[in-house]
């Protein structure tokens, strides 16, 4: 039997279409009262769009870096600072229902945990977080605690994204037969190093020590981890997988209701014990669904300059391969759905008299606010983004352990065989920080 994402997930699908533990908004009258978790860099968007929402009410900030807070106070005045998002939950108590997590990806799981533990919505960026095992705990815990939540890739609801999904479930290009996605970044490009640089002195404004949360001690540096450059380092960050492949991945996984691999296995340059490698392959095999051909699928991501053959997609001559993107290639064509553009089909002789039917953007944040204050659902919700995520961290998981081809036993999150990259599936939690499995 095909197994499919809804197959696999069905049970836990059910105990997600319960209503919410929680709506103290179910007053049609009252506000959806927030709070921020991370409030610059993309926190001040999320917080900006999901503010925009005329029922949306902030009650708390909370950032690890002082000098964080004054772009959002020049949008939502007179919301009360915190450093500690543990210290803001308990402060405030029953006064917030929701609570936004735009943090550096360590410590995702951390806080999103404890927010659906108390039964408060969740709106967390992506990747959902920064191990496999915390991607099942995050889908488990939402489940379990009712909430609604949705995940951050933002794009997922963009009338690109959502015009591309329409196409291949309409069977534009037929069955599917492979799919090669792609990001030219490299995962260690922004710092370009390869162990800890010298340490320097702590900023006055950033509590260091909340900063590191669930990671182990090391010694402040500047420019290479806050703000953003964390991306690169393997205890903090995904490298440009963890970066862009719930971006990337999220329309493969969409249209062709892909679920857990099979398999996964990478080959790459510049590993090393610290940052993520230069460039590497990764490349899965899926079960079959009903939108693609035979019992499996390859899906092949490149990163680090890295390219598919053009010529696999079978390009017409001079057509360049978006920066950054997915080509599928499908039983009667192909279609090159860019990040972020209007997806392209080929060959051109044969759709040049076929009109693309543009599906329109819906607000991605809107309808986790929605969600929350009326019991609907959202379309990204940890349901759906916590196999995603799981399968793009498995690729960071095969990276650690190149040229071996690793079997994925999804319901036993195990890799059968394999404990040398098993003990990647998960990290260590720094004394105190500790995640507590559902
Ligand atoms: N969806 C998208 O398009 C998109 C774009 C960029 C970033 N992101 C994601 O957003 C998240 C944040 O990325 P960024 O580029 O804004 O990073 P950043 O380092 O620039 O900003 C993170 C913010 O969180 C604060 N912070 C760090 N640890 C904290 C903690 N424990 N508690 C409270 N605040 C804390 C920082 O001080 C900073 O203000 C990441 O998960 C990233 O992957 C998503």
């Amino acid at each position: 039997m095909k197994t499919t994402r809804r197959t696999f997930l069905k049970s836990s699908v059910a105990a997600t279409l319960g209503f919410p533990a929680i709506l103290s908004a179910q007053n049609p009258n009252s506000n959806l009262q927030i709070v921020g978790v991370g409030c610059d860099g993309k926190g001040l968007s999320d917080l900006k769009e999901v503010g925009s929402h005329a029922r949306v009410k902030y009650v708390g900030f909370c950032d690890v870096d002082s000098n964080r807070f004054a772009k959002i106070d020049q949008l939502f005045p007179g919301v009360g600072h915190h450093s500690d998002f543990r210290e803001m939950f308990s402060k405030l108590g029953k006064a917030f229902d929701a609570v936004v997590v735009s943090t550096p990806d360590h410590m995702h799981a951390a806080v999103a945990m404890e927010s659906m533990r108390l039964g408060k919505h969740v709106y967390c960026q992506k990747p959902l977080t920064h191990t496999v095992w915390e991607a099942r705990q995050m889908r488990l815990q939402a489940a379990q605690s009712r909430v609604r939540t949705q995940m951050g890739n933002q794009i997922h609801s963009a009338s690109e994204y959502r015009t591309g999904v329409k196409l291949i479930r309409d069977g534009v290009i037929g069955k599917i037969t492979a799919v090669h996605s792609w990001q030219r970044n490299s995962g260690n490009g922004y710092t370009k190093l390869t162990s800890p640089p010298p340490s320097g002195p702590v900023p006055d404004s950033l509590n260091w020590d909340l900063w590191l949360g669930v990671a182990a001690q090391r010694e402040y540096a500047p420019k290479v981890y806050h703000p953003f450059n964390w991306r690169d380092w393997q205890e903090f960050g995904g490298g440009t997988m963890g970066d862009f492949g719930c971006h990337i991945l999220d329309p493969v996984f969409t249209a062709l209701e892909l679920g857990s691999p099979l398999t996964v296995r990478a080959e790459n340059e510049g590993l090393n014990a610290h940052t993520w490698p230069t460039a590497e392959t990764v490349q899965y095999v899926f079960p079959g669904t009903a939108y693609t051909k035979g019992q499996t699928l390859p899906v092949t991501w490149y990163d680090g300059g890295r390219l598919p053959d053009r010529l696999l997609g079978q390009l017409p001559p001079g057509q360049e391969l978006a920066r950054a993107g997915s080509l599928f290639i499908g039983e009667g064509g192909v279609l090159m759905q860019p990040h972020v553009a209007m997806p392209q089909l080929f060959p051109v002789e044969k759709f040049s008299g076929f009109s693309i039917d543009k599906q329109p953007a819906l607000n991605h944040y809107h309808a986790w606010v929605e969600a929350a204050l009326n019991g609907t659902e959202t379309t990204d919700n940890f349901e759906y983004a916590g196999p995603l995520t799981e399968a793009v961290l498995l690729g960071n998981v095969a990276t650690r352990i190149p040229n071996v081809t690793l079997s994925w036993n999804a319901a036993a999150l195990s890799l059968p065989g394999h404990p040398d990259a098993e003990r990647f599936l998960r990290r260590n939690y720094r004394e105190g920080w500790e995640i507590k499995a559902v």
